[in-house]
């Protein structure tokens, strides 16, 4: 009954019959250049959009109804929760790259589903199901978080040779380094372990249909040597360069489109008297009479306390610096001078890569990357998909 009335509420508010102060657009067309721009330089991988952690901020639901205008084998995600989702809105298949408790599996749905392994013990849970799974092998080249180290091999193919139902579909790796060209050289040597990986599974009578190590770095960098066939692409799918829009190759970032603007509204005004302080702490002091505007977007939503009265919003095109300590819902914004009303839209995060509020501005400022910014963006804030 109560699990009735929540999911009514969220009809209600998803179905749009409630209105929202704060907005994210998604831009389908931006969704599907990336995506095509990375096929292209690719010819040869499938390409396997990355939709964990909310579609990197943009909205799971949202970004698999788009991609359902292209075809691959895989959407790559982290949790069963999030394979779930997917499933909500297409019957795609998904690619679980995180680890789940064992006792877990005996209630996955692997007939759309396959995951990445890299511990013995998961091979026997899943093993023991009895069931038909496809699995792939994650191989530890360098990263040193998940995956099993080259010499390791023989000996976990010896005990997947004790489960013929587990399918050994793909073999994978992780790049450590890929947006780092000073680091160019670990990223050649984690090719070469894969490839070492490779060549072992190959000759030990494995057949695996996929091999994958890139994602939107190693995709940018590491040429295509026809063994790869497929990529993880997270970040470059949602128009977002892995480096800094400074140091990326003018080539590149015209050929990425950023996917997401977030958009919020002026939601009162407030008069300040010489001598005022703004919100909590004081931390700013009106030295003139001055009008500021009040945004229902704090650290929940997606700014930090470090972005107060430092971070940027924009109105039109004009920048309106943030001012005052940010609070948890709530932040304010200089609007004096300006010809802004309650009511008036403010962009919170420009797709403009060189706009003081994109979000390579805000992770810079937050002394952080763009990945970090783009998932902490509350996912009960409204998603549409435009254009
Ligand atoms: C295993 C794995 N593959 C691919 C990706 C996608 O990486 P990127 O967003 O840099 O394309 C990630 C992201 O965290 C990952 O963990």
């Amino acid at each position: 009954m109560i699990i009735q009335k929540i999911q009514n509420f969220w009809q209600t508010y998803i179905s749009k019959k409630l209105d929202t102060f704060n907005l994210i657009e998604v831009s389908r067309s931006a969704i599907l250049h990336n995506y095509d721009y990375f096929q292209m330089i690719q010819p040869n991988c499938q390409i396997w959009p990355v939709l964990k952690s909310n579609a990197y901020g943009h909205g799971l639901i949202q970004v698999a109804q788009i991609l359902k205008q292209r075809k691959f084998a895989y959407i790559v995600v982290d949790s069963y929760y999030e394979a779930l989702k997917v499933w909500q809105i297409t019957s795609q298949p998904v690619l679980l790259i995180g680890q789940s408790p064992s006792s877990n599996y005996k209630n996955f749905d692997f007939s759309r589903l396959a995951v990445v392994v890299y511990r013995l013990e998961t091979i026997q849970t899943l093993g023991n199901l009895g069931k038909h799974i496809r699995i792939h092998l994650k191989i530890n080249t360098g990263l040193n978080r998940q995956g099993i180290k080259v010499g390791e091999v023989k000996n976990f193919l010896k005990e997947l040779k004790k489960y013929p139902k587990l399918e050994l579909e793909g073999v994978c790796s992780h790049l450590a380094s890929s947006d780092d060209e000073s680091k160019n050289t670990t990223t050649f040597n984690q090719k070469e372990l894969f490839l070492r990986a490779i060549k072992i599974i190959k000759e030990n009578g494995f057949t695996p249909k996929y091999f994958h190590l890139s994602n939107t770095g190693g995709t940018l960098r590491l040429e295509d040597n026809n063994t790869f066939n497929a990529v993880r692409l997270g970040l470059g799918l949602y128009g977002i360069s892995p480096f800094p829009p400074q140091d990326t190759k003018a080539s590149i970032l015209e050929g990425l489109k950023p996917a997401l603007t977030f958009w919020s509204q002026i939601i009162h005004t407030i008069e300040l008297e010489k001598g005022d302080e703004v919100s909590y702490g004081g931390t700013f002091v009106a030295d003139k009479k001055m009008t500021i505007g009040l945004l229902p977007v704090g650290y929940y939503e997606v700014f930090t306390r470090k972005m107060s009265n430092k971070g940027y919003v924009s109105f039109e095109g004009k920048y309106l610096p943030l001012i005052g300590n940010i609070c948890m819902n709530l932040s304010l914004c200089n609007i004096d001078g300006q010809n802004i009303r309650t009511g008036d839209k403010i962009q919170i995060i420009s797709p403009e890569p060189f706009a003081k509020n994109s979000v390579y501005e805000i992770a810079k400022l937050n002394q952080t990357i763009p990945y970090e910014i783009l998932v902490k963006i509350a996912e009960p804030i409204r998603r549409v998909v435009v254009d």
